[in-house]
């Protein structure tokens, strides 16, 4: 089968692999009907993401059908068409337990980083009672794609621990699809600003479209003098940070106002400075989050319900075997304006 590989830092191709094969009783494999490309995975091209080695088939989101479940599967049969969650959990673990899918201790997020991912034309999906949902009929699987990680990882990691509020003003640095998905699902709780801010102009002109009140562009480094002044002298209530950069993550502390929320969304793959200095006094929390997934049923529902459509974060479609041309799309989003692709398998 065609699947794209990651062969170390700066270095992939399109390589015939063998169909996986079940290994465990929880296990299904998944032939793969749609998939798409994360900013995370550019993350692991950059080497960030030292726990995926060379050798790995990437991609952690997708929509599918079962094509073979092990002896311990009882939730779903071969021909059903399933979403597959970035993370992977046993349902019966401490963390599990606790709503904490994220830590798994034989799951978490392992696909396409410490086990083979969706970007081929089948996957091997452990625990897959509890790591993949039924597509409801009638329901338009490419939009659901947008339900694998950034819609979960946008409204856990950015709205929920943000605690966004009616009225409250939220700021989210990172007009990227993740950044976006805060966007969405932060709409549901009704805050009264949300200003988006990022270095590319397709992009803010995205977010107007999808909500933003207030769009800035950061180049020019003046971003926090302006959230300053659109939020009188204040800052904003949840400063979400969906990028993954020193820069970013200072950003937020700047904007953030008294008693407000540093909530981090970005993938770092390098220390950042925290000014405890300024922090402490003025009743700063901040949050980190590995998504747990554990919003995925309710967030299905808003999709079906059309409270949200993530469909609108598509912007282009490429089969398989071009995938190094979404690669070159997706990560060239300034001059593309791409958002999320849709690869067809
Ligand atoms: N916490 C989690 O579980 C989780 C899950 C999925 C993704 N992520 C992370 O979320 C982040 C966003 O993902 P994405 O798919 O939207 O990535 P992306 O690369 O498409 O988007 C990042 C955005 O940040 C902007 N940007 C870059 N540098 C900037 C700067 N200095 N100032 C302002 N904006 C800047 C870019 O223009 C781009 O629009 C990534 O770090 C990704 O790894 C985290
Ligand atoms: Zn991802
Ligand atoms: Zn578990």
């Amino acid at each position: 089968m065609k699947a794209l590989v990651y062969n170390g830092p700066g270095k992939k191709a399109v390589e015939d692999r063998p169909k996986p094969e079940l290994q465990a009783a929880g296990d299904a494999i998944v032939k793969i009907v749609k998939t798409t490309i994360c900013g995370t995975d550019l993350h692991i091209l950059k080497g960030d993401v030292a726990t995926c080695t060379p050798g790995r088939i990437l991609g952690h989101e997708g929509a599918g059908v079962i094509e073979s479940v092990g002896a311990g599967v009882t939730a779903f049969r071969p021909g059903d068409r399933v979403l597959i969650s970035c993370i992977s959990s046993c349902g019966k673990c401490e963390y599990c337990r606790r709503g904490m899918y994220s830590h798994c201790t034989t799951g978490g997020w392992i696909l396409g980083n410490e086990i083979d991912g969706t970007q081929a034309e089948y996957v091997r999906i452990p625990h897959a009672d509890t790591s993949l949902y039924l597509i409801p009929e009638g329901a338009d699987e490419e939009a659901l794609v947008m339900l694998s990680d950034i819609l979960p990882t946008g409204f856990e990691c950015g709205v929920l621990n943000g605690k966004v509020a009616p009225g409250s003003t939220v700021a989210i640095v990172g007009a990227g699809p993740v950044g976006l998905a805060v966007l969405l699902t932060a709409q549901f709780y009704s805050p009264a600003e949300i200003i988006m801010i990022d270095l590319d102009d397709n992009r803010l002109e995205a977010a107007r479209r999808f909500g933003a009140t207030r769009t800035i562009n950061s180049g020019e480094g003046r971003a926090a003098e302006t959230v300053k002044a659109l939020t009188g002298g204040q800052g904003v209530d949840a400063a979400i940070e969906a990028v993954g950069l020193p820069a970013t993550f200072q950003l937020c502390q700047d904007i953030v106002a008294p008693g407000g929320v540093i909530a981090n969304v970005g993938v770092h793959g390098k220390p950042v400075s925290l000014h405890m200095e300024t922090l402490w006094p003025a009743n700063i929390a901040i949050t980190t989050r590995l998504v747990d997934t554990v919003s995925t049923p309710m967030l299905l529902k808003t999709v079906q319900a059309k409270k949200i459509d993530p469909k609108l974060l598509i912007t282009h479609r490429f089969r398989l075997d071009r995938i190094l041309e979404a690669y070159e799309t997706f990560g060239h989003a300034a001059s593309t304006g791409a958002l999320k692709m849709i690869i067809e398998a």
